[in-house]
């Protein structure tokens, strides 16, 4: 399986699939390329020391939103990846995007779906949210990404405890180690592996 991945932060996603390929337990798949949306993402430094193509395609090299979404996509395309991988990417979807590569584009979030996601929660403000509201369990989803914001057919979730002496950060912590890290190579194993089927909105295990 062709991935291609998306980052814009510290790339310790990334950094789980590269490690799960090494390790032998993420099998049939390669990073063909890393996409960030930010020049200076660690992640990208990450693939570079990994031999992996890294490049940066910036909405602050474009004129506007549409000019973005369409080098965006042919950057894409150039790859001809079977699937793509949103690894901590903040940038939306391109529509356009959502058609061509239906179910397969997937993305981690660090919550249990439908809690604590949508518009604005990303990164820490998902564990505020979380600490805010007094769950004792949180987790982590891998879902396929489609038109809405976190709303695509659920993948896999992992359950994480939350401790009373919790701040975002250290919440934080435990669900990329406990959860993240864990689900994101294990969906892209069982996708590479054709385990995965998608029926009526639903992802079923075969
Ligand atoms: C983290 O908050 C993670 O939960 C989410 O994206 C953020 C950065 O991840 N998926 P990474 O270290 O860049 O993979």
């Amino acid at each position: 399986l062709r991935i291609l991945v998306c980052v814009s932060g510290g790339g310790t996603n990334l950094q789980a699939v590269i490690d799960a390929i090494g390790s032998g337990s993420l099998t049939n798949t390669e990073i063909i390329g890393v996409i960030s949306n930010n020049k200076n993402a660690y992640a990208l430094t990450r693939a570079e020391q990994n031999g992996i193509d890294a490049v940066c395609v910036s909405p602050k090299d474009f004129p506007d939103r549409e000019a973005f979404n369409r080098a965006f996509l042919e950057k894409v395309n150039e790859y001809h990846p079977d699937l793509i991988v949103l690894a901590g990417f903040l940038v939306a979807i391109p529509a356009a995007m959502i058609e061509s590569y239906r179910n397969r584009i997937i993305n981690i979030h660090p919550s249990l779906i439908p809690s604590f996601c949508g518009v604005g929660f990303y990164g820490l403000k998902v564990h505020e949210a979380a600490l805010a509201r007094g769950v004792k369990v949180t987790g982590a989803t891998v879902h396929f990404v489609d038109e809405g914001t976190d709303t695509g057919p659920i993948i896999l979730q992992k359950s994480v405890q939350v401790h009373q002496d919790d701040t975002p950060k250290t919440l934080q912590q435990r669900v990329m180690e406990e959860a993240e890290w864990q689900l994101l190579p294990q969906a892209i194993d069982m996708i590479a592996n054709g385990r995965i089927s998608v029926e009526d909105g639903k992802v079923r295990y075969k």
